[in-house]
Formats: C-alpha cells, structure tokens, sequence
C-alpha cells in the first residue's frame, strides 16, 4: 500500500519554500489517497482489510495539526450515530477515558510522535483495538497498530503539517465511509471525486497573498468557524503562530462573545469561514457582525451562499462543494494567508524556531 514519489521530490523544484511546494502538491497528493480506493457506481469505499471495523465507539487520540484532522474524523463519525471523541494524545496517556469495546485511532503523519504513540500503548495495555492513519509506512505507529491506514501524501518536509493535513482528511472521509452507514455517501464520494481539482484552481486564484501582505503587521490574529469549519479555525492559527511567530487563536465562532471578544479590535484581523446558507453559516455571520461592529478587519472564508461578505474586509473565495470538502478547500485559504504572511516577514517557514518535525519526546 506504498506510493512511489520520484527522487526529484525531495528538492524544492523552484519553489522558494517546501512549505510552498508542499501545498502545490495537494491535489496530487489527494488524487494519490483516492486512488483505487473508491468506486463512484456503487458509491462504495475500499480501504483494504482493516479488521472488523463496525465500531460501536471510536476514540481518536493525536497531537497538533494532527489531532486538528482527528477532531474532524470524529463529527464525522458522531454524524453517523457512532459515539466518537478527539484527544490531545498526551492528556489521553495520562488520563485515560473509559474505552468500553471503542476502537481506539492514532492519527499522526509520522507516525512517531511520542505522545500518541504512548497514547496508543495505553489503549492496546487496556484491551483496546488500534488503528494507525498515517502517512509513514513501516513507522512505529504502523508497526505497533493492529491495522494501519496510510494517508498517501508523500514525503512532507517543511516542519508544518500541510498536504499532509488535506491528506488525512480525505482518508478520515474513506475511513468514516467504509465503516459507517450515511445516506449521503454518494454525494460526499463525489465532493471528494472534485476535490483534487477544485484545490488546484484555488490555488491558482488564490488572493491570499494580498490578504497575507495587508495585514502582515497585526500582532494578533483570530479565526473562527461552526461545526467543520471549527477544527479549520484551530489549524489556521496554529499554522500562522507556528511560521509567523504571532499569537493566533482559533475557537469555535459560538465562543467568541465568551471572553475573546474583549481582545477584538481593529488591529486584530479575524478569519472567519462559512460555508453555505443553513443555520450554522447564519450564526457565524451574527459573530461577524460583532467583530465588524468592534472595527476588527474580517477575512472571510467562503463559497459565497451567506451574506458574510458584506461584512468583509477581504474575502477568500472556495468553490461550493460538500461541506466536507469544503473543510479541505478552506483550509488550503488559510495555509496560503500564512505562508505569505511569513514569507512577507522573512521567518525561517520550513524550519521555524524551537520546532522539530516529529516531536520524539513526551
Ligand atoms: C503542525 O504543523 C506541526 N508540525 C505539529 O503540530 C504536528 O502536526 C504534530 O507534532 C503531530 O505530528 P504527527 O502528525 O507526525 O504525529
């Protein structure tokens, strides 16, 4: 279950950053996890033999950019009726939920992570079924995991999480498909079918760079989203605080009149992302309002169905799809914001301060 990448992909082939040429390679690496793996006609998923994977609960357990895809995974399996909850790995190794008979997941792009793997050790010493998402085959995760399921990015250099990130989300969506009854299948096998494509042109008219050089300046920045776009929310500010170097926060938009809103000024920039017209989207442009109201630039993320955009400053367009693939699409908005941002600033993006690439240590 490998993918040959070509030599030459360990270069930076003319991109100033791997960083960058990390998330031009999206579309292919999300091609790369589809794959073989889902048939369109019968609206079926083929993930290969992973056990018997009909879990009655689901507990995912993972670290940073990582345990952003696996709070993710878990709406996912909670919108098919499946109990199912994210942890911080190193909360879980030290203060272990009950498990009951829950298939416990290891989401982690290594693969080493010290905190999830210890995560995953306590499960299996407790009783627990494991199943590794990574993207490293042969890792310790892999190896030590009853199953593993393998993302398929490719070699991810830059220290922050990109195509990797997109990449663990589609195999989420194959896992959540393969081992959960949704009258929606179809329809999501096809947003994911658009996907690959929909990245690419996103990336090409992307106007985050103009976004990144208006407000390289701020000291603060915020983002805020509902339901998928909440998970997106957190990993926007963890990717601008990780290769900026400024304080980022990102909450559930719902949180933002519970104390946040005292540090909304005009010098703090908020992200906020919606996606279609329903009830969700209404709320989070009620926060917006409040932002707007208190002069906070807003950047909003969106396919445009709400009226967000009248209250914007700037908007980052994503195509309309399943919300679902829209997390992906939004996202790829938010990596671009950062990464100009840094750029525009001259940080160090594929090596940032004090960070290592796969965090061996608990
Ligand atoms: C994200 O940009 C970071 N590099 C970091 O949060 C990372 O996702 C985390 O350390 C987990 O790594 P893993 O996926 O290899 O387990």
């Amino acid at each position: 279950d490998t993918v040959s990448w070509d030599p030459e992909e360990t270069g930076k082939s003319g991109y100033d950053h791997y960083m960058l040429k990390e998330i031009h390679e999206q579309p292919r690496a999300l091609r790369q996890c589809l794959r073989g793996r889902v048939d369109e006609l019968s609206a079926s998923v083929d993930i290969g033999d992973l056990g018997d994977l009909s879990p009655t609960g689901i507990q995912f357990v993972a670290c940073g950019t990582s345990y952003h895809a696996a709070f993710y995974a878990a709406q996912l399996f909670q919108s098919a009726g499946i109990p199912a909850q994210a942890f911080l790995a190193s909360e879980y190794a030290t203060s272990p939920p009950p498990i009951g008979d829950a298939l416990v997941v290891g989401v982690t792009q290594s693969g080493e992570t010290a905190d999830t793997l210890s995560a995953l050790r306590e499960a299996r010493h407790r009783g627990a079924r494991t199943l590794a998402v990574t993207n490293v085959v042969g890792s310790t995760a892999a190896r030590e995991c009853d199953h593993a399921l393998y993302i398929r990015a490719g070699p991810e250099i830059g220290v922050a999480a990109s195509k990797t990130f997109s990449s663990q989300l589609g195999a989420l969506n194959l896992l959540a498909l393969a081992t959960t009854r949704s009258d929606e299948a179809r329809d999501i096998i096809a947003a994911l079918r658009d996907l690959p494509g929909q990245v690419q042109e996103l990336i090409d008219d992307s106007d985050a760079k103009e976004v990144a050089e208006h407000y390289q300046d701020a000291k603060s920045y915020f983002f805020i989203g509902r339901g998928h776009m909440h998970p997106v929310a957190l990993e926007g500010a963890l990717k601008m605080k990780e290769i900026t170097y400024k304080h980022a926060e990102g909450f559930a938009a719902g949180e933002l009149k519970h104390g946040t809103l005292a540090l909304v000024t005009e010098d703090t920039p908020v992200f906020a992302t919606t996606v279609g017209d329903g009830e969700q989207a209404t709320k989070t442009v009620g926060n917006v309002k409040e932002v707007e109201a208190r002069d906070a630039p807003v950047v909003a993320v969106t396919d445009g169905q709400s009226d967000i955009e009248r209250y914007a400053d700037h908007v980052l367009t994503i195509p309309e799809t399943h919300p679902r693939a829209a997390a992906v699409l939004a996202n790829v908005q938010l990596q671009l914001a950062a990464y100009h941002t840094a750029n525009f600033l001259g940080r160090s993006i594929d090596k940032p301060r004090n960070l290592a690439k796969s965090v061996t240590v608990e």
